[in-house]
């Protein structure tokens, strides 16, 4: 939920524009209603445009060669507060419009702030509680940067992520965080700083990941980082890995499309090293593995499609490891009441590992004295340094803000917890995990079989782009499958699509069904099979277009149905993992026929930030 970018270099080189306009375009998937950035130098200055990347980009390109510097910091908005206009793009400037920031975050307390600059004569363009933040910080300015923001900040609630600049001090960059993610990148010339490690990738591999509460002064050859209070912090850089390809299109036409594709090597990458004979081994719970074996009830919380993960895995952790289990939703956990018990713990599933509401959850279990678990995508993320252990899912970096292949490794990474959990635990006897671990090591093949049906889904997509609206329908494990698959046609097509477990069509949902309301059924053969049949028999005595997602071989089912897809036959447990990738292409399908930018659907971001 806005992306924040920022070099700063030797005093004779010029790559700020070049750094901020990429690092941008790498954060593009957290928002992209509007850009901007701030060049420091005699050849610098100001410059915002509404939209996306390609249009700061125009302006820039349009100042010609002579707008360059060696340092600057640069932002991509969501908006919260005010709309997505040139004016409230960010930076935003202090009253001598010297000083610059770009904010990632919320300021709670902007509106008694702003009545107290407002009384001391300072006027506002703009309804954002950044233009607050930089005009407070401005009138903490003596010359001294790094002691403004800090000053500035002891009087703020809520949360930041900051970077700021002044034209006086065109050599220095002041950063802060608390609650929202900042990472500087440490290279032998320059100093940088962002949202998210993927952004800097292309000029270094070290990076320092700030805590909450820290401020941090960069120039091009040092970084300092203390907390508010001015407590020095001995923060080292740590290595990571990845690569700048892992986050180019390579040769498709959408980020989208390219995360299914790499569904088979999601899975090898998430497997790998994880499996033995007849158990999975994974590293991070290995010192917590009497406690999270002895668990008697666990938690999971989460948010959008890796809520979804959770309530598929729900199923698997009762029925393979024998743990009760129940699925919050992390923006609702903390407001309601939780009696936790002894062996009760919570389990985060994040993508991003920034998301504030599933921060949020971890942050309340962790007030309760339960032990706190986490499967996450992004390495070094806030969540994954918060919880107690946890398992990354090695699934790359995920850049279309629907979330396609995290899916996948989150679901291959749930199925490893429920195998280890339920060999340790007895629930599963060494044969049954044995046979686990076949179908795991299987897994890709079968995925690469159901992507070779691509083509077909895209006709059965563009058949149906045309309808308002759509119901998806499964049961058991698939229920909470139905449920992706609707949120993902919403999410890039704009389609009305509710989901529902197929038993429960019957009291009340089925009175919307007619020729006009198609229905997409997930009928597996699995131990519910014969009972989704009945409904979808139910379905089509309502006349309304079906559309059945069945086993290689089915009859059944698909005499029902209009339009079937087939998909391999798996290991019950895993048959979710291979039914879901037909329902991504099928919005993917559907989305690019309606001729939308499924990349960046309207109103979201991929990594949301705020509560
Ligand atoms: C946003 C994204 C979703 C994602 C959810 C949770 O709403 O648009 O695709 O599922 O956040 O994100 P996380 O990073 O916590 O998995």
């Amino acid at each position: 939920m806005c992306g924040i970018i920022g070099v700063v270099g030797e005093t004779n080189s010029t790559q700020a524009v070049d750094v901020l306009l990429s690092g941008l375009k790498a954060l593009e998937y957290r928002g992209y209603d509007s850009a901007g950035m701030f060049v420091a130098g005699p050849e610098g200055g100001l410059v915002k445009a509404v939209g996306e990347i390609v249009n700061l980009e125009e302006e820039v390109t349009s100042k010609g060669e002579a707008f360059a510097g060696p340092s600057g910091i640069a932002h991509t908005r969501w908006a919260t507060h005010g709309e997505p206009t040139v004016e409230n793009a960010h930076p935003h400037t202090d009253m001598t419009e010297q000083l610059h920031i770009v904010h990632n975050g919320i300021i709670e307390n902007y509106q008694s702030l702003k009545e107290g600059l407002s009384a001391q004569g300072m006027q506002f363009s703009t309804r954002t509680d950044t233009e607050v933040l930089a005009k407070l910080i401005g009138a903490h300015y003596e010359g001294d940067l790094l002691k403004a923001v800090r000053s500035a900040l002891t009087m703020v609630r809520g949360a930041y992520g900051l970077a700021a600049m002044h034209a006086a001090h065109p050599d220095e960059i002041v950063v802060a965080r608390l609650g929202s993610p900042i990472v500087i990148g440490v290279a032998e010339d320059a100093h940088y700083v962002a949202s998210d490690s993927s952004a800097l990738l292309p000029y270094t591999k070290r990076m320092v990941y700030l805590d909450d509460g820290d401020v941090a002064h960069l120039t091009a050859t040092s970084y300092h980082v203390a907390t508010l209070e001015g407590t020095a912090r001995e923060l080292a850089p740590e290595t990571i890995e990845g690569d700048t390809e892992a986050v180019q299109k390579g040769g498709f036409e959408h980020f989208m499309l390219k995360e299914i594709m790499e569904g088979p090597q999601v899975v090898r990458d998430t497997l790998r090293g994880r499996l033995l004979s007849d158990n999975a081994k994974l590293g991070g719970l290995e010192p917590l593995l009497p406690e999270i074996t002895s668990l008697k009830r666990l938690t999971i919380a989460a948010c959008g499609t890796a809520c979804l993960a959770g309530h598929t895995a729900r199923y698997w952790l009762e029925e393979y490891a024998g743990i009760p289990v129940e699925v919050e939703l992390a923006s609702e956990y903390r407001y309601k009441t939780n009696w936790p018990e002894k062996n009760h713990a919570l389990l985060a599933i994040t993508q991003s590992g920034e998301t504030a509401d599933t921060l949020a959850a971890v942050r309340e279990a962790k007030e309760l004295g339960m032990l706190t678990l986490g499967v996450v995508n992004v390495v070094g993320s806030t969540i994954a340094r918060e919880t107690d252990a946890g398992v990354y899912n090695h699934a790359g970096p995920e850049v279309a803000v629907a979330s396609t292949k995290a899916f996948i490794s989150q679901l291959v990474v749930l199925a490893l917890i429920t195998m280890l959990v339920g060999r340790e635990s007895k629930h599963l006897s060494r044969v049954q995990s044995a046979e686990l671990v076949d179908a795991l090591t299987a897994l890709p093949k079968a995925i690469e079989t159901v992507l070779k049906t691509a083509e077909q889904v895209k006709a059965v997509a563009e058949k149906y782009a045309q309808y308002e609206h759509m119901m998806f329908i499964g049961r058991h494990s698939h229920a909470p499958i139905a449920a992706e698959g609707a949120l993902k046609l919403k999410e890039i097509s704009y389609i009305h699509a509710e989901a529902y477990a197929a038993g429960e069509l019957k009291h009340g949902p089925i009175a919307l069904l007619d020729e006009n309301f198609p229905v997409l059924a997930l009928a597996p053969h699995d131990s519910v099979y014969e009972k989704t049949v009945s409904n979808i028999e139910e379905v089509k005595a309502r006349k309304a277009p079906l559309i059945v997602v069945v086993n290689k071989g089915d009859t059944e089912a698909a005499r029902l149905a209009d339009d079937v897809i087939e998909v391999p036959k798996v290991h019950p447990l895993l048959q979710p993992i291979i039914s879901v990738i037909p329902l991504h292409l099928f919005a993917y399908y559907v989305g690019t026929k309606k001729g939308f930018n499924v990349d960046r659907p309207r109103n979201l971001a991929k990594s949301v930030t705020v509560e």
